[in-house]
């Protein structure tokens, strides 16, 4: 498989659509829940790669606004994991300078994984190294539109003028206000569809789609999709 060029830029921020799981547990005759566990793993790899290749943001789509559609028992497993995850795994963030975040709407959450979260991102929030960003119930359209409010809120007590609204300005009401736009989009599991992540902030990010499912995917992987967002000519509209 491809390695990164060590003489081209390493993406600075890299977004994955982490796909597959269930696909993977059906394939072993295992309950779903299993995929996610064996997801959990390939998180652990990619963070701890990313932070050793130099890649200061990962953000990863953990649990989409859509997913509370799943059955509950799935819903609960995943829930479960990521506080366990999370409770389980501070240490090695804190080890491998780590700073965790999260987007999307977190109210939503059991009040069990907030207060997790909340823990977490206050104990990692002075690592300088990695950012990991975890999508939970997130949804870029609902995302734009909660920023769409909030600036017509401002509009009518008159804090803004519509007339000064220009994309930067736009960007600073979006989850991702304090993040650098991704640079490479990964998806795994083949599957070609951008599903309600980042709509915005992707648009100008090279898009990398891989056959490998999430649970399968490991650092040979990441370092290859890296490769192939080396060999992109970048023009963001431009020549
Ligand atoms: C999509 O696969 C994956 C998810 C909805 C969950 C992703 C969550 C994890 C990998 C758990 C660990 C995450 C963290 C941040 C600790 P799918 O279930 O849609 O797979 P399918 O398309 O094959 O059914």
């Amino acid at each position: 498989m491809a390695a990164p060029d060590p003489n081209k830029a390493i993406p600075r921020h890299i977004a994955v659509i982490m796909d597959g799981n269930g696909r993977w547990a059906a394939a072993r005759g295992l309950p779903r829940r299993e995929g996610h566990r064996a997801g959990a793993v390939s998180v652990e790899e990619c963070l701890v790669a990313c932070g050793e290749l130099g890649v200061r943001y990962l953000t990863l789509y953990a649990f989409s606004s859509e997913n509370w559609k799943r059955p509950q028992a799935e819903v609960t497993a995943l829930m479960t994991l990521l506080t366990h995850f999370l409770k389980e795994k501070t240490p090695r963030l804190m080890q491998n300078n780590v700073r965790l975040q999260v987007i999307g709407q977190l109210a939503k959450l059991p009040q069990r994984n907030q207060r997790q979260l909340r823990e977490t991102i206050e104990k990692t929030k002075d690592n300088d190294g990695l950012t990991l960003v975890v999508a939970l119930s997130y949804g870029s359209r609902e995302e734009i539109v909660d920023a769409a409010r909030r600036l017509m809120e401002e509009a009518k007590t008159g804090a803004i003028d519509p007339a000064d609204l220009d994309p930067e300005t736009f960007s600073r009401y979006l989850h991702t206000a304090a993040l650098p736009d991704p640079d490479l989009l990964i998806r795994t599991s083949g599957e070609c569809r951008v599903s309600n992540f980042l709509l915005w902030q992707i648009s100008y990010a090279e898009i990398v789609i891989t056959e490998t499912l999430w649970p399968d995917f490991r650092r040979e992987h990441l370092e290859a999709a890296i490769a192939e967002y080396q060999c992109r000519h970048r023009r963001f509209g431009g020549l």
